[in-house]
């Protein structure tokens, strides 16, 4: 028998996503993205100051964090063993790298952007929405800072958004939930830019290999749900025009 989804989703639909811009007052820009159970708030700071290393070089940086609220998963967690966690640390590398690829670091003098993507909710896919909300909380702060003055040109280059796939018995699925990601034999993480060009993918096969073709129909699969949330951002991006 072949795996069933819920709510008989076919493999190669996304969760129902969904963003909601300025849910919070106090950063630049605040978003929280829905895909499925998955909620992320993803928030965006801006500084006057850079690390160190890159004092006096006239550019920015762009870093990021990451954490699971307690109450995010069906057991609590605690804030002081998620900070510590190496899967803390590999995610908010992850947000960070595919958040750079999205900018001219030189674009916007000495400052440093902080993304902070805390998980109001998990239902697997946390870093895949954590980036593609972070992308659109992005945008918002510096279109708000273009029309406050503060920036003349937008120094973002790129679009960029992610998504889950895997294989649940030998089969592609897109946009795993929890129930599908504690089935796969294989969980795929994949960034895109806006012309769906590969910017990071992070897979491993753990219990069963993948082939060649399998690899292949999972990037079939996430090219076409990152087209379709590409597309979301832009929607809900226009109260910016
Ligand atoms: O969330 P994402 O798929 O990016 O990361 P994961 O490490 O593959 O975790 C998949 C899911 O497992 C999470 O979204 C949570 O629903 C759950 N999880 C959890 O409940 N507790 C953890 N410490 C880690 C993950």
């Amino acid at each position: 028998m072949s795996w069933e989804r819920s709510e008989n989703r076919q493999a190669d639909r996304l969760r129902p996503h969904k963003f909601q811009l300025d849910f919070i007052e106090n950063p630049l820009s605040s978003v929280v993205i829905e895909c499925g159970k998955t909620k992320v708030l993803c928030t965006v700071s801006l500084e006057n100051r850079v690390p160190r290393f890159l004092m006096g070089s006239g550019q920015g940086w762009l870093t990021a964090e990451y954490r699971m609220l307690p109450g995010a998963t069906n057991t609590r967690h605690s804030r002081e063993l998620m900070k510590l966690s190496g899967r803390t640390q590999e995610i908010q590398r992850l947000i960070g790298r595919s958040l750079r690829a999205a900018i001219d670091l030189k674009g916007f003098g000495e400052r440093t952007i902080t993304i902070d993507a805390d998980v109001l909710q998990a239902d697997a896919g946390t870093r895949t929405a954590s980036i593609t909300g972070s992308y659109v909380a992005l945008a918002h702060g510096i279109n708000k800072l273009i029309s406050a003055g503060e920036l003349k040109r937008s120094p973002l280059l790129e679009t960029v958004a992610a998504v889950s796939v895997g294989l649940i018995e030998g089969e592609a699925f897109l946009d795993l939930d929890y129930r599908e990601d504690y089935a796969a034999d294989v969980d795929l993480n994949v960034v895109m830019n806006g012309k769906l060009e590969l910017i990071e993918i992070q897979g491993t096969a753990e219990s069963n290999s993948m082939t060649r073709s399998q690899l292949n129909a999972m990037l079939d699969l996430a090219e076409k749900g990152i087209a379709q949330l590409l597309e979301a951002q832009q929607q809900a991006l226009i109260i910016d025009d």
